[in-house]
């Protein structure tokens, strides 16, 4: 149920870390940080790899200020620099992302030997730096030609992909020791079928659901794949934010409900459950789903969390709209985002909330009890563009000490990838929004740490002494 509007909450500090030292994770508690291919490999024609839809995307000249997605951070050229700033980290594990396009130019049909060849090196070099490699196969870069097929409204996108990936786990699933088959099917259904935000751009509203169902379809098709090819530790990572009423009366508790069914419960419920969450919904989906459904809740081994922020919900109408990064929602839409109260804001103007992040742990234990697997925090993070960056310091300080009362409180959590080691291409707003505990130039390409990377570092460090 959405909870009731947030007062600001005190105790959490407005910039600077809180004096005393970090709570004490449990033992065997991992550290790491999160990047995706299309955000930062380059090498977009390159080495035999097919164009995706975001490629296409960025040529139509979607992202900001024309920054060059096309070249990115440069890490397919570059990955032994930042692998090495990785083992710098004293990271445990490195979440990238594997593109499909470098893999499959084509979306179907033959593999590209040299995209193969080069997540064999990246992780082979990871492992040779002591940096578990944590590969998400679908961070969002469809194959162009499957986008202009369909993309995930087509139901063969799903089986397209269970065979890439079945390619991908063939070629390394005897050195990755965990995998996440899909990042984030939410913001993929809703800014790019829904609201046209995204690739490929469509704006169906509502009737972008099946793309959703597809996503996940493509999920379970690709944990058996993987089981197949003998892999360990196959989980999926999940966009989550509590969601709060605006708390205006019970048509606010209505659209903050819609709300949570739709970006939240949509996506976990039938994974964890085997079931959507809604009739209604479940009626705007193709043909009937009872078999699909028993493929989406093929057990995973944990369940990946994405969290930035919570988000306040209002019945439509007048109000200070927040959310999706200014983005407005159509009127037609049922329900209307709401400015969430918060002593800060990142760079992007996101809400500084860490008690959300405790809030939603506990929030998923409760909703699923033991059919919650244990949980990752497979993203969090903020925007920050100073090297100085203080108020980054004090963001993943203040969601740690909230992520360690939720362990306190008895949520299983193995894990944290913070987005992210380098800047990258933040999708429509390129270069614009830093996510990096390490600057990147991308006039040269130039890695700088920023304050944070030395706070990182001594973090990790700090806790690991503990054992
Ligand atoms: C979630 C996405 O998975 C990632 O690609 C993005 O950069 C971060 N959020 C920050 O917006």
């Amino acid at each position: 149920m959405p909870t009731p509007p947030e007062q600001p909450a005190p105790e959490q500090p407005a910039t600077g870390p809180q004096a005393s030292p970090l709570p004490v994770f449990p033992p065997g508690f991992r550290w790491g940080t999160a990047a995706s291919a299309f955000q930062t490999e380059g090498a977009a024609r390159t080495a035999g790899k097919g164009p995706s839809g975001w490629d296409d995307f960025a040529a139509r000249g979607r992202i900001k200020d024309g920054a060059d997605a096309a070249r990115g951070t440069g890490f397919h050229d570059r990955y032994r620099e930042d692998v090495a700033l990785l083992a710098g980290l004293g990271a445990d594990a490195f979440r990238f992302s594997v593109s499909w396009p470098r893999v499959v130019p084509g979306g179907t049909g033959p593999v590209n030997p040299a995209g193969l060849a080069f997540y064999d090196r990246l992780v082979d070099e990871l492992l040779a730096r002591g940096v578990a490699p944590a590969p998400t196969l679908y961070h969002w870069d469809t194959p162009l030609e499957l986008d202009r097929a369909g993309g995930w409204l087509a139901r063969d996108t799903a089986f397209r992909f269970a065979d890439y990936t079945a390619a991908v786990a063939d070629r390394l699933a005897d050195r990755v020791p965990m995998w996440i088959t899909i990042n984030e099917p939410a913001e993929v259904t809703l800014l790019g079928y829904a609201l046209g935000e995204h690739a490929p751009g469509h704006r169906l509203l509502f009737d972008a659901l099946p793309a959703a169902h597809h996503q996940l379809l493509a999920h379970g098709l690709a944990v058996g794949a993987l089981r197949a090819a003998g892999a360990r530790e196959i989980g999926i990572a999940c966009s989550h934010s509590p969601v709060r009423t605006a708390g205006g009366g019970p048509a606010d508790d209505a659209a903050a409900g819609l709300y949570d069914t739709l970006t939240n419960r949509m996506f976990a419920d039938p994974v964890l459950t085997g079931r959507y969450p809604d009739d209604d919904l479940a009626a705007l989906l193709p043909g009937p789903v009872a078999d699909d459904l028993a493929v989406i809740s093929t057990p995973v081994d944990w369940y990946g969390v994405n969290y930035y922020h919570p988000m306040t919900v209002a019945a439509p109408g007048a109000g200070d709209a927040d959310g999706f990064g200014g983005i407005e929602l159509p009127e037609d839409i049922p329900f209307a985002l709401r400015r969430t109260p918060s002593a800060d804001r990142t760079d992007f103007g996101w809400p500084v909330v860490p008690d959300g992040l405790h809030e939603l742990l506990t929030g998923l234990r409760a909703r699923y009890g033991d059919r919650l697997p244990p949980l990752w925090i497979t993203e969090n993070g903020c925007s920050c563009a100073p090297l100085d960056d203080q108020a980054r310091i004090a963001f993943l300080d203040a969601h740690l000490r909230a992520l360690h009362r939720a362990v306190a409180d008895g949520v299983d959590v193995r894990g944290y990838f913070t987005w992210s080691l380098t800047d990258n291409i933040e999708w429509v707003e390129g270069a614009s929004q830093r996510f990096g505990l390490v600057h990147v130039d991308y006039a040269t390409l130039e890695r700088t740490p920023r304050a944070s990377y030395a706070w990182y570092r001594d973090t990790i460090a700090a806790q690991r002494a503990h054992h």
